[in-house]
């Protein structure tokens, strides 16, 4: 079978496509054939030596396949399930521990670039009938972080304005469930163009960061002076001071990404005289995934896939994303 892996080194020019032999199912076991990928940031930072993992890797996290074979012991599964593998294999319900952030594909655990995955049964989970492989390959991290964001920990509804940062995967996806369940959003983005396309998608209002830098006033502005109830902070750095700016007193700022940089000098006394709430978070368990899974059903909704490159082509694939002209997910198929 085909496989991506940088053995000796990171960069995205040194990963080499292999061939390997496919696995077979030991007990509790599964192989699920890969038919489709998705690229988050961290698996370009991962490729690149600076998401913290070690060599040899086999990058990316997010993935959908279909059931080949199972293991002695394995019920409740079988082949020609359609499923996506699970971000972070062993966190299955209840709270994050430091136990269940362990084991998360293309980092700790070889990741999703290979035609045929060995996991543990309980590794994996349906997805909803009306997606696509490349369409269900970007929930395991993009969506349900976007979705535990605005579901879970700062759950928006009616009478709710978020504002989201930027049009890549992550925002997308928390636009779109935000969107789905009644809340008003501010999209912001570098590109007119795309905050169109955001518009589109049901964006209440938008801002351009690149020609309106102060655009935590801006969102200020556009609420009466209220702010907004709940920002996805995915710009770090650069972005954090004005989501202080635009949230509301009371309001969440949920931290998940590092788009612009790890690290901000914050106004302190702005936290408590705002009584902020800053909620840092990792994507999400079985559990939350099989809640957000039901809810992309029932509204059927559809998740944006910027483009798809062939299997072939995943160095493309990360050239494209290192670009930042795309606009939701960046997928491969097999
Ligand atoms: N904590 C977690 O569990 C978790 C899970 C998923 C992702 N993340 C992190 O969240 C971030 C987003 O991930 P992603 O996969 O969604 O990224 P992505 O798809 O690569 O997002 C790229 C887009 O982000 C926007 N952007 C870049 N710099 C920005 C800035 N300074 N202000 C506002 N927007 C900016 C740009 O949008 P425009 O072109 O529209 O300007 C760019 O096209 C990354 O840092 C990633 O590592 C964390």
């Amino acid at each position: 079978m085909r496989v991506w892996e940088q053995e000796k080194a990171f960069g995205i020019e040194n990963l080499k496509l292999a061939d390997k032999p496919a696995p077979q199912p030991g007990k509790g076991q599964i192989v699920v054939g890969m038919k489709a990928a998705s690229l988050n940031y961290r698996d370009l930072l991962t490729v690149m030596g600076m998401g913290g993992a070690s060599l040899p890797l086999i990058p990316f996290s997010d993935g959908a396949g279909v059931v080949e074979a199972v293991g002695d012991g394995v019920s409740g599964i079988k082949a020609g399930d359609k499923v996506c593998p699970l971000f972070f294999q062993s966190w299955l319900k209840g709270p994050i521990t430091a136990e269940s952030r362990n084991a998360a594909l293309g980092g700790s655990v070889p990741g999703v670039l290979q035609e045929h995955m060995l996991l543990a049964a309980d590794g994996v989970i349906p997805f909803p009938d009306h997606l696509s492989f490349e369409e269900a390959a970007t929930l395991p991290c993009a969506g349900l972080t976007a979705w535990r964001a605005v579901a879970i920990e700062a759950p928006v509804g009616p009478g709710d304005i978020i504002l989201v940062q930027g049009t890549g995967g992550v925002s997308i996806f928390a636009l779109q469930f935000a969107k789905a369940r009644g809340a008003k959003v501010i999209a912001t983005s570098s590109s007119d163009e795309k905050l169109a396309r955001a518009k589109a998608l049901g964006a209440d209002f938008t801002i351009n960061y690149r020609t309106t830098p102060e655009w935590g006033k801006e969102a200020l502005k556009l609420t009466g002076g209220r702010g907004v109830d709940v920002v996805v902070e995915v710009g770090g750095e650069k972005t954090l001071t004005q989501s202080l700016t635009a949230a509301r007193v009371g309001g969440s700022i949920v931290i998940i990404g590092v788009l612009s940089g790890f690290t901000d000098t914050i106004a302190i006394p702005l936290l408590f005289s705002k009584n902020l709430r800053l909620l840092g978070i990792t994507v999400g368990s079985r559990e939350q995934f099989a809640g957000m899974a039901a809810s992309i059903a029932q509204w059927k909704l559809k998740p944006v896939v910027d483009r798809a490159f062939p299997f072939a082509e995943v160095p493309a694939a990360l050239e494209h994303m290192k670009a930042g002209a795309h606009f939701g997910k960046i997928c491969v198929t097999y």
